[in-house]
């Protein structure tokens, strides 16, 4: 009698699904939690997310909002003065000129990407990505059906993409151009009037420039926020996705929100209504604070955020072999380890096997550059405490050194 098939083969996914992976950098955080779990002490640079709490008045608004029952459905796209205080907000801090109806609330950033995506690509549509990318690009892209084309922003331009690499992989099948500036992973900081060329090369070939704007506010000197809604003629071509969760360490409160033309942003409130509905009651009263509120908070977490980067890239160009660009923004370190993985001493063959070697031998997490586009690289996220950052290098030191990878 033949085996009865397992649950694994009897479940048949869709070819859309399949198309897809588990974010890479979700697989790390759930390794080290693992070990974590078992008391061992790990040097966790994994999470890309703020290790301050959430500011006291945001989270206060929350717990008013609690008790003053703000406990059921709201409209699809957000309560009305949510999406008024974004676009104030976004004037006020960014100089763009945008309306409630061009603004809609959704359940974080990614999700705000996603539902454009879903709006804007379909099968056989090509998204230009510049790598080192977020993880989720690629991914999101291919979901939709469309195909992701990469170009590469240079080490040496400090990972900022360039108009020009952008223009030769412009064809007549491209839809979209992905912009994260600041970028996750490397801090890549594009400036205004590098910015301001690449919108005039998708006004000229009709192309959609969507500007991921998470880390807008963790930019440091002498770059400023900037966002290129703010440029002249820009809304008729510019997508603006933005998020609390970095600015004002609101990860797990899940608010995102998309600035873009009426009808795009009608559109995503339509596919929100038979998804997701409306993001949470009570984190919506939260992000209304952080829209309205004291914004002290920032400038403090930069300046931490400041000293933390300097501490880690002097730590790291000290290890010898390693290499690494002082990031323009955000809160992550990507060092160049490259040369630890050729020759007769190599530790590895790829940055994917360094990362579990330096799991194992030294109980130190980080990303590795391959989930980003960009192999021969590590991600390590600096949003953890002096301290940590400190004995991580230690322990990285001793791995590359290879006092501990062999043994
Ligand atoms: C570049 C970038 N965009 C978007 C997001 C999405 O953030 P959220 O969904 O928490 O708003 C992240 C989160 O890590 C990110 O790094």
């Amino acid at each position: 009698m033949a085996a009865s098939p397992t649950t694994k083969e009897k479940v048949q996914l869709t070819d859309r699904i399949n198309r897809i992976q588990i974010s890479p950098t979700a697989a790390v955080i759930a390794e080290a939690d693992k070990l974590k779990a078992r008391g061992v002490d790990v040097a966790d640079f994994g999470p890309g997310e703020p290790d301050f709490p959430t500011p006291d008045h945001i989270k206060q608004a929350a717990i008013k909002a609690i008790d003053e029952n703000k406990t059921k459905y709201t409209s699809t796209a957000g309560i009305m003065p949510l999406r008024e205080a974004i676009c104030a907000w976004h004037k006020r801090e960014l100089g763009s000129a945008y309306e409630a109806k061009e603004c809609v609330v959704n359940v974080g950033g990614k999700h705000s990407i996603f539902n454009l995506v879903s709006l804007l690509i379909q099968n056989g549509d090509e998204v230009i990505i510049p790598a080192p990318y977020w993880v989720s690009y690629p991914d999101i892209v291919k979901y939709a059906g469309g195909t992701p084309v990469f170009v590469q922003a240079k080490s040496e331009d400090g990972f900022a993409v360039k108009a020009a690499a952008i223009e030769k992989a412009i064809t007549p099948k491209t839809r979209m151009l992905f912009l994260n500036s600041p970028s996750n992973p490397c801090g890549g900081v594009v400036p205004p009037d590098e910015f301001e060329r690449i919108l005039a090369l998708c006004k000229k070939h009709d192309i959609w420039l969507m500007s991921d704007e998470c880390y807008s506010h963790f930019t440091y000197e002498p770059h400023k926020p900037y966002s290129i809604a703010s440029a002249v003629g820009a809304k008729d071509h510019v997508i603006v996705i933005g998020s609390m969760s970095k600015t004002f360490a609101m990860t797990g409160w899940r608010i995102g929100y998309t600035l873009a033309p009426e009808p795009l942003v009608q559109a995503s409130i339509k596919l929100q209504s038979q998804s997701t509905s409306n993001p949470t009651s009570i984190a919506q009263y939260a992000a209304l604070e952080a829209m309205r509120g004291s914004m002290d908070s920032v400038p403090a977490m930069l300046a931490e955020y400041a000293r933390r980067r300097r501490r880690i890239v002097d730590g790291l160009r000290a290890i010898p072999g390693i290499t690494c660009e002082v990031p323009g923004g955000a809160f992550y370190a990507f060092p160049n380890i490259s040369a630890h993985l050729t020759g007769p001493n190599a530790l590895a063959k790829s940055c994917t096997e360094i990362t579990k070697l330096l799991l194992d031998k030294v109980q130190v997490a980080v990303v590795p550059g391959e989930a980003f586009g960009a192999p021969g690289y590590l991600r390590l996220s600096y949003a953890t405490s002096i301290e940590h950052i400190d004995e991580g290098l230690r322990r990285l030191g001793r791995f590359f050194s290879r006092a501990e990878a062999a043994t």
